[in-house]
């Protein structure tokens, strides 16, 4: 089974076309390009943020780019409730009719403290983001993605999620959390669904989320966003359908120099 694209993967400009996509924190860093990607390629992209303005940003760039109409859905992972989550799913079957794809990629940082100080209130909010949420999303959106020909669910990964770190407290159990959730959801559906389930590490990639986690940094010394955009694509592309249950990382380049 593939861990990679290939080295000289170039993605159709048709790549996903009549696919939809769902983009979770959809209006800044990595799920904005994300979600500019996914359309350039041909995929109506639903756009889920809790700020509105920076979603209809993205939302106007798509249109201007041509891409297919995108849809804005205005939410708050950290305050929804199981059937806020099926609410989205059901419009999403009305008004698009399917989903081909689901990006989990929204996620708080918390604090980077000891556990012993970890403030049990931001625990719980981190948790609420980083792990409830995507799983009432996928709970949400299953039946949904079944009934594609072949989709993808991606979750975003963190190399503090692979190998405990000290100070990374609930972000880095959070994506322990999430790396198991991939693997429970692959193994149910290999095989049997149409449905394939992965997570990605991008590496060190210049974001504000990653530049409030390291203040050190010269942010012109990380990669922009667009460098790993192939990896989306391919993940959440055809080009990838026998890949599942996979822990994926983007190779780092350089690594920055922290100072
Ligand atoms: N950047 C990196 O180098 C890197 C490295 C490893 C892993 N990752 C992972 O990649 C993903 C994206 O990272 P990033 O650096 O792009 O993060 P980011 O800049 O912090 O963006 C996170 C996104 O999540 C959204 N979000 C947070 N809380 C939300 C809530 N309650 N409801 C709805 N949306 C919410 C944010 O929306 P607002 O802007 O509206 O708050 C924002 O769009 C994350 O899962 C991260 O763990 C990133």
């Amino acid at each position: 089974m593939p861990s990679a694209p290939p080295d000289d993967y170039r993605p159709a400009s048709d790549l996903l076309a009549e696919r939809v996509i769902l983009v979770t924190g959809a209006g800044d860093g990595l799920g904005k390009t994300a979600a500019l990607t996914l359309a350039a390629h041909g995929a109506t992209v639903v756009l889920l943020g809790h700020k509105v303005k920076l979603l209809e940003r993205v939302y106007d760039a798509i249109e201007e780019a041509g891409g297919p109409q995108p849809a804005i859905y205005p939410f708050n992972l950290e305050g929804a409730a199981a059937q806020d989550y099926e609410e989205l799913a059901a419009r999403i079957g009305q008004t698009l009719g399917r989903l081909d794809g689901l990006l989990h990629n929204a996620a708080q940082l918390g604090t980077l403290t000891p556990m012993r100080l970890y403030d049990p209130a931001t625990w719980g909010r981190v948790m609420q983001v980083n792990v409830n949420a995507p799983y009432l999303l996928t709970r949400a959106c299953l039946d949904l993605l079944m009934q594609a020909d072949d989709a993808s669910i991606v979750f975003s990964a963190d190399r503090v999620g692979r190998q405990g770190r000290a100070y990374w407290g609930a972000y880095g159990v959070s994506k322990f959390a999430v790396e198991g959730m991939m693997q429970i959801l692959a193994d149910e559906h290999e095989g049997t669904s149409p449905v394939r389930v992965n997570s990605l590490d991008p590496g060190a990639v210049r974001t504000s989320g990653y530049l409030a986690a390291y203040p050190g940094i010269d942010p012109s010394s990380l990669p922009l966003p667009e460098t790993v955009m192939p990896w989306y694509l391919w993940l959440l592309g055809p080009d990838s359908v026998s890949v599942t249950g996979q822990a994926l990382t983007v190779p780092a380049a350089d690594l920055p120099v922290v100072t």
